[in-house]
């Protein structure tokens, strides 16, 4: 079957250690099942899977991608939870000290066919395109978790979100105002900005400029470049719900002013299979549906990397299937 996978580990050239050609068909183990694929969605993660982050050369080579739908063996449409327990874990599989994501340990979603344990099978709403459906079991399911579970926030409240291309960024965007939040950005780019004000934000601003006001919640997916603008943006009490460092792990804590005004910084990884049940549920019942960049043949999944890597991304890059 053809496969976009990761033959090597380059931490300097990523897209080096890529490559699209033929893997052989998977075969499940007990309580697995086949997915025949019919789109899959690209992440940041399989950036740093390329890179060699969470994927140790040992497991080389290794399909790439964590997002999918397709038919299930018995027909049914289904939408892959890419958050795989260890063998006899019960509750939050985010919790799972154990856990891994989908060609973490076990190949991904960027293939014709994928293995998956029965269990990580959500129905597929027949409103939802293929597409759509592919984009939402990693970015789309992380900004649902980080949201509505972790930050503690309710409707009205002021929320900026750090970045406004990225595929988390444009789904907290979309989330945030269909559920009824003021949701602003920032971004490096005006045009950009402006983009996440069509898709949903209130405002946008410049990245680091200073706001009217202090928000109530930060979402965090950029780290070092925006960290202290996050924490200089919250009111006393406000709370930074963090799942990502694209720009790197090593910014100022500023701790002074975390203890001082009682702020909150919160973890916030992937999401349960129940939460993508109900990312589903909401996305049925508001009508909002993932900001798709592109969509593009498997075989063109260089392309889609590049575009991955190009900072006028905006929104989730999509594979079909041959
Ligand atoms: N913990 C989890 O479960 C989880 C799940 C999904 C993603 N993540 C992580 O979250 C991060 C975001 O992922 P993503 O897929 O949404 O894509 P991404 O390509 O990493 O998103 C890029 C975003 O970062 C912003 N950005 C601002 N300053 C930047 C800088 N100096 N360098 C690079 N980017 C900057 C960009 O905004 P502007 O260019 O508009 O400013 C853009 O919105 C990644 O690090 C990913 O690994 C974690």
């Amino acid at each position: 079957m053809l496969a976009a996978y990761a033959a090597r580990i380059d931490a300097n050239d990523p897209l080096s250690a890529l490559e699209v050609g033929e893997r052989p068909d998977p075969t499940p183990p007990s309580g697995w099942t086949t997915v025949s694929v019919r789109a899959a969605g690209l992440n940041h993660h399989d950036v740093w899977s390329l890179k060699g982050v969470g994927l140790p050369a040992d497991r080389l080579p290794m399909i790439l991608g964590c997002d999918g739908a397709g038919v299930d063996a018995d027909g049914n449409e289904v939408i892959i939870h890419a958050v795989v327990p260890s063998d006899g874990w019960t509750g939050d599989e985010t919790l799972d000290p154990r856990r891994t994501l989908l060609s973490e340990l076990h190949d991904g979603t960027l293939a014709q066919y994928v293995a998956v344990p029965t269990r990580n099978l959500v129905p597929k709403p027949a409103g939802l395109s293929w597409a759509h459906a592919a984009c939402l079991s990693t970015a789309w399911l992380t900004a649902y978790r980080m949201l509505f579970v972790n930050a503690g926030l309710t409707p009205g409240a002021t929320v900026l979100v750090q970045g406004a291309g990225g595929g988390v960024a444009t789904a907290l965007v979309q989330l945030g105002a269909a559920a009824g939040y003021r949701v602003w950005v920032t971004s490096r780019d005006e045009a950009r900005g402006a983009r996440a004000v069509e898709v949903g934000a209130d405002r946008a601003f410049a990245s680091g400029e200073r706001l009217p006001e202090r928000v109530d919640g930060v979402m965090e997916t950029v780290g070092q470049a925006t960290w202290s603008h996050s924490v200089k943006a919250l009111k006393p009490g406000g709370v930074i719900v963090t799942c990502g460092a694209t720009s790197g792990d090593a910014p100022p804590a500023e701790l002074t002013r975390v203890f001082f005004l009682q702020l909150r910084v919160v973890g916030s990884t992937m999401g349960t299979r129940d939460e993508l049940d109900r990312l589903m549920r909401f996305c049925a019942v508001t009508g909002v549906r993932p900001q798709i960049d592109r969509v593009l043949p498997l075989e063109q999944a260089r392309d889609g990397f590049e575009r991955m890597l190009d900072a006028d991304l905006f929104g989730k890059v999509v594979f079909t299937r041959p």
